[in-house]
């Protein structure tokens, strides 16, 4: 029977540490409220310029292709996960595999936002499994941090999001004892606009009588325009409490779908990395599963929340910190926008 496993991982961060009081100069806010809320202290910031979601998922990428004993010549396929491509098209799968040099290889982006990675890795997974690629580089990044309404207007959104890659090469694997066991794929559109960036876009308003959170005022008659850049149209807009409601619902039951799949119970997990979407839902799904906190790992304190990246840098992370070892047991688990949300249950 084929697998496939996590052969090589890496992770990159820009160098530029922004706290909750650097915020402060730009919006009434206060590192009080964030880290209460959120559990977020700092965040990273990409440099405006010369770094993008693709050249942050280059440097990711390197290292996971690295520690995965090829070269960048030898990855057959690439899925790319962001919400905050460098292009609005085309994606940046093609964009990498032009960075980095790779053969003539398929590319494919996934637009799941938080969930993005973990769709990605089950992507990946069933192409492996079916025998048709033997090295997949599967990417999460984000540059949240050139898309956000810095403004107190804004201020629910953006001191939370941060910016980063996260990388993956995954391989076949005959051996029993390891590999990913499976995935559950989940989505539920009649929350859509919920948490979403509705411009530029081609809607034009179409939606709007179905969908009560669409902001008062919106004119979308055409794909950008000035009005809705004087609306502030063109930033993410989030009610908050209600995405919370739902994901700490969502998260715990789609660990256990893959728990249960899989004949294991929360205790026999080794390391849930939960999608790092607020420290306060993270304890909520830990206190719910009844784990320990050496079963939990959340470094959302130091990174915010990276959407697609946050699952593999929380990953790379556990991994370089010793936290997981080969045979262990880990899931990793994702929530947001969409809504969409998975799991992954991998034996390392
Ligand atoms: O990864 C994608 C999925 N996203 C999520 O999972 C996010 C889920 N939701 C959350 O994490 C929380 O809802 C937030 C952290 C976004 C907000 O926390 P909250 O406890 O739900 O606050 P709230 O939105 O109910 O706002 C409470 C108050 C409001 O003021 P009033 O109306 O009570 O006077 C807000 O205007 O806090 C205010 N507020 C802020 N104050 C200071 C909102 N943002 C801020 C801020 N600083 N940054």
């Amino acid at each position: 029977m084929i697998r496939s496993k996590i052969a090589g991982i890496g992770m990159y961060v820009p160098s530029q540490v922004v706290t909750n009081n650097d915020l402060t100069k730009y919006m009434e806010t206060s590192d009080e409220w964030v880290q209460e809320r959120t559990g977020i202290k700092e965040r990273r910031y990409a440099h405006r310029t010369n770094e993008t979601t693709t050249t942050m998922a280059v440097e990711a990428a390197a290292v996971a292709i690295e520690r995965a004993g090829i070269t960048a010549a030898d990855i057959d396929f690439i899925v790319f996960a962001t919400l905050s491509p460098d292009y609005y098209f085309p994606g940046c799968g093609v964009l990498l595999q032009r960075a980095m040099k790779m053969k003539q290889i398929g590319a494919l982006d996934i637009r799941n936002q938080c969930s993005g990675f973990v769709y990605a890795v089950s992507v990946a997974d069933q192409f492996i499994k079916s025998g048709m690629y033997k090295n997949v580089l599967v990417v999460g990044a984000e540059k949240h941090s050139f898309g956000l309404d810095f403004t107190t207007r804004g201020r629910n959104i953006s001191v939370i999001f941060g910016d980063g890659a996260g990388a993956v090469v995954m391989q076949p694997t005959t051996d029993e004892n390891r590999g990913v066991l499976s995935t559950h794929l989940h989505s539920d559109g009649s929350e859509a606009e919920i948490l979403a960036m509705f411009n530029p876009g081609t809607h034009a308003n179409h939606w709007k009588k179905d969908a009560a959170s669409f902001n008062e005022g919106e004119i979308a008659d055409m794909f950008m325009s000035h009005a809705m850049i004087d609306n502030a149209e063109n930033f993410p807009t989030m009610d908050g409490p209600a995405v919370f409601k739902t994901a700490v619902v969502k998260f715990p039951e789609v660990i256990m779908e893959a728990l249960t799949a899989n004949q294991y119970t929360a205790a026999d997990l080794t390391l849930l990395i939960p999608h790092q979407a607020n420290l306060r839902i993270a304890q909520f799904v830990q206190q719910k599963l009844k784990l320990r906190d050496d079963q939990v790992y959340n470094n959302i304190q130091k990174y915010g929340n990276t959407t697609a990246a946050s699952v593999p840098i929380a990953l790379c992370e556990a991994w370089e910190q010793g936290k997981i070892k080969e045979g262990d047991l880990v899931c990793l688990a994702a929530f947001g926008s969409g809504f969409t949300w998975a799991s992954a249950l991998l034996k390392w």
